[in-house]
């Protein structure tokens, strides 16, 4: 018992960090690259947020009439139930008329931005009015949940430990969304159906970023990306490839270059490709390629048809290893197989893909 509530303190904990207004800002900018209106007449719910600390609220409220925004709704999650200890509440609150020294520490807030609400002809950030929501701010409450049904679309940085159940409340939803993740959720066998038939994508700004600790400082986090269900213009860029024969000759990997071809798997009709960069451009066949494929995933170039990944049943296996043929068959079983050497080697997950007929 001791175990598990320690267990889901370390995963709280593990779950609060702040993204950086210059991330926001360069994501948000591609789709308004590609579609300028993307954001016009509509209502932003930024949920999992903390309107007081988070950079999201402050970006949204500060581009209101530059985005033509119809209405933004920030809500945030109750520090009871977010189990953090130090707490004090900000002076933004203390110096509210609405402040409840009782709410304070066990209510959610909502902040809305619609109106001018100061008198100086604009809607921006000064015109956020708050108060406290009626439960903890929980995403699946009933509260934000109807929040999210009134909203078009759905932006935020959500707890890493609840991503599925994030990405499902989503789902459900049917709405636009522009979010952040661990780039291994690709996997998750209920996000990788959906990355599969292009109703999630990466958007465009992943890898290693620097999130703001609470406490002060910053942390790194090497394997963050936004996942969205809105179009923007990367997507679209195919990658620019050699053929099969000049990676043979000319990459750049020294387990490609001077080969005589490239590996099949023991156990999956496809290709070991450890580099995105070294995918052949005219291999009609099917391809295991590294997860970080997917940022550079172009759909009308490829499409993605399977994971070699443990229990998913997206793998396309052609072979199942036994005991009685090597001690390694679960290790094996796992992943693709490959024989270097002689010996079996298993190869990190990889994502299935083949050429766009
Ligand atoms: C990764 S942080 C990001 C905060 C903010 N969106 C940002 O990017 O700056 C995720 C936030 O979600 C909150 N959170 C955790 N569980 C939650 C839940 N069930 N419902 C709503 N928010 C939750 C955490 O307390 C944390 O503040």
């Amino acid at each position: 018992m001791a175990n598990t509530n320690l267990a889901k303190a370390k995963e709280a904990k593990n779950d609060e960090f702040y993204t950086q207004y210059a991330d926001i800002q360069k994501e948000i900018n591609a789709y308004l690259d590609y579609n300028p209106d993307v954001f016009r007449d509509k209502t932003i719910l930024l949920p999992c947020d903390d309107p007081e600390w988070s950079n999201f609220t402050k970006f949204f409220a500060q581009n209101f009439e530059n985005f033509g925004l119809k209405k933004l709704i920030s809500t945030s999650y109750a520090v009871e139930s977010k189990k953090i200890k130090s707490w004090q509440p900000t002076l933004f609150e203390t110096e509210s008329p609405y402040y409840d020294a009782d709410k304070s520490r066990t209510n959610g807030k909502i902040f809305v931005l619609e109106r001018d609400v100061t008198g100086d002809n604009r809607i921006d950030i000064n015109d956020l009015e708050w108060q406290y929501l009626k439960g903890d701010g929980d995403f699946r409450s009933k509260e934000v949940t109807k929040l999210r049904d009134e909203a078009d679309i759905i932006i935020t940085n959500p707890p890493f430990s609840l991503f599925r159940e994030f990405v499902a409340w989503l789902m459900d939803s049917g709405k636009q969304f522009i979010i952040i993740g661990n780039m291994n959720a690709v996997s998750y066998k209920e996000v990788f159906p959906l990355i599969k038939n292009n109703c999630i994508w990466f958007g465009v700004s992943n890898g290693a970023k620097e999130y703001i600790k609470p406490e002060g400082g910053f942390m790194k986090m090497g394997n963050t990306c936004w996942y969205s269900n809105i179009d923007h213009g990367r997507r679209h860029q195919p990658l620019k490839l050699m053929t099969m024969a000049e990676n043979l000759k000319h990459s750049k990997h020294k387990e490609i270059r001077g080969q005589k071809e490239y590996i099949h798997y023991e156990n999956y009709d496809a290709i070991e490709v450890p580099y995105t960069d070294a995918i052949p451009s005219d291999y009609d066949g099917v391809m295991g390629v590294p997860i970080s494929f997917i940022e550079k995933y172009c759909p009308e170039q490829f499409e993605i048809i399977g994971i070699t990944d443990r229990g998913n049943k997206y793998g396309i296996k052609t072979k199942e290893f036994t005991l009685e043929e090597t001690p390694l068959y679960c290790d094996l079983n796992r992943r693709g197989a490959i024989k270097v050497d002689g010996q079996l080697k298993s190869t990190f997950a990889r994502l299935l893909i083949r050429k766009k007929q």
